[in-house]
Formats: structure tokens, C-alpha cells, sequence
């Protein structure tokens, strides 16, 4: 068994892994939290995206032990007190998710983008989410709330729309992250 640190959303914990335990495996076993997904194992669909020291990162194509000392953001750590994530809220104003699978990868995936790219077009956006794969929703409002979120961002208001609105739209309750 290998002692292996990790920071996961601000919070510092202490596991013990075999060598070959794969990372989405210990956020979700090991640190208890199941909103990273497990789809293919194989790199392919982009469920079990996380951020590792701020980069999107495939959880199933990562051990562990190659994290030992890494910042780790998963989709619990992007709401805050104040609420939804202006990316999450972009993602439910623009029902950009159906049954919600691919959603924690997804959203991690465009926080990475707009982090780097603050405008991103169409072309960039498809870029980046092109290891991400949905199969409900279509990718057509996936890139409109990618740009909501852009917009938004950049306009240093987070909180998404006035209070007016908000309580006329779905975002009473969030979406789905587990
Ligand atoms: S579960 Fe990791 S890419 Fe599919
Ligand atoms: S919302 Fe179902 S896979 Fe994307």
C-alpha cells in the first residue's frame, strides 16, 4: 500500500492506495465523493474529468499515487456558499444536460477553458470538450451555456441572473452532481 496526499477541494486527505488504484477510484472510494463519474475506464468519454493542479484531467487514466501532492478540484468543490457556479448555472439556464452523466466532466472541463480562453468561439469550445462525450443532450446548448458562462464571467457577475428572474427560472434547485 502506497500513503498518498491529496488536496480535494480545499480539504487535505490522507489515504492509503495500492500502486495500481486509479485516481477517479480513490476520489470516489477513498475520499467519499461519488459526483465524479465512472463511465468507460478507457479515457474515452470525459465522466470522470477533475481538475489536477488546475487542469482538466481524466481520473480513470491517472493512479493515485502520480497525484501524490495534487490540488484537486471535483464538481463538490465548485459551488460555493453563495451558490451554483456560474459555469453550473450557465449549464441549468440553458438546459445543457438531460440525465446529467457526463455533467461533472463536462463542467470541470469548461471552468479549465474559461480559465484559459475568457471568449473562446465555437471552434475552441468544441475543442475543448471534445473528450467529453453526452449522449442525451446534444452539443448545440452545451456550447450555448459554455458561452453563457463565458459571458457572464467576464461581466464579474457570477450570481447569473437578477433575483427577479432567477426565482422564474429552473435553478431553484441544482442540477444533478452524483
Ligand atoms: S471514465 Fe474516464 S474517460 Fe471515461
Ligand atoms: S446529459 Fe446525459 S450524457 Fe450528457
Amino acid at each position: 500500500m502506497n500513503r498518498v496526499r491529496l488536496k480535494v477541494n480545499g480539504q487535505e486527505h490522507e489515504i492509503e492506495v495500492e500502486s495500481c488504484t486509479l485516481l477517479v477510484h480513490a476520489i470516489r472510494e477513498d475520499v467519499g465523493l461519488t459526483g465524479t463519474h465512472v463511465g468507460c475506464l478507457t479515457g474515452d468519454c470525459g465522466a470522470c474529468t477533475v481538475l489536477v493542479d488546475g487542469a482538466s484531467v481524466k481520473s480513470c487514466s491517472v493512479f493515485a499515487v502520480s497525484a501524490d501532492g495534487a490540488e484537486i478540484t471535483t464538481i463538490e468543490g465548485l459551488a460555493g456558499d453563495e451558490g451554483l457556479h456560474p459555469v453550473q448555472q450557465a449549464f441549468w439556464d440553458e438546459f445543457a444536460f438531460q440525465c446529467g452523466y457526463c455533467l461533472p466532466g463536462m463542467l470541470l472541463t469548461t471552468c479549465e477553458l474559461l480559465d484559459r480562453d475568457q471568449d473562446p468561439d465555437d471552434a475552441a469550445i468544441d475543442q475543448a470538450i471534445n473528450g467529453n462525450l453526452c449522449r442525451c443532450t446534444g452539443y448545440a446548448s452545451i456550447r450555448s451555456a459554455v458561452r453563457r458562462a463565458a459571458t457572464r464571467m467576464a461581466a464579474g457577475d457570477p450570481d447569473a441572473l437578477p433575483e427577479s428572474q432567477r426565482s422564474e427560472s429552473p435553478s431553484a434547485e441544482p442540477p444533478p452532481s452524483a
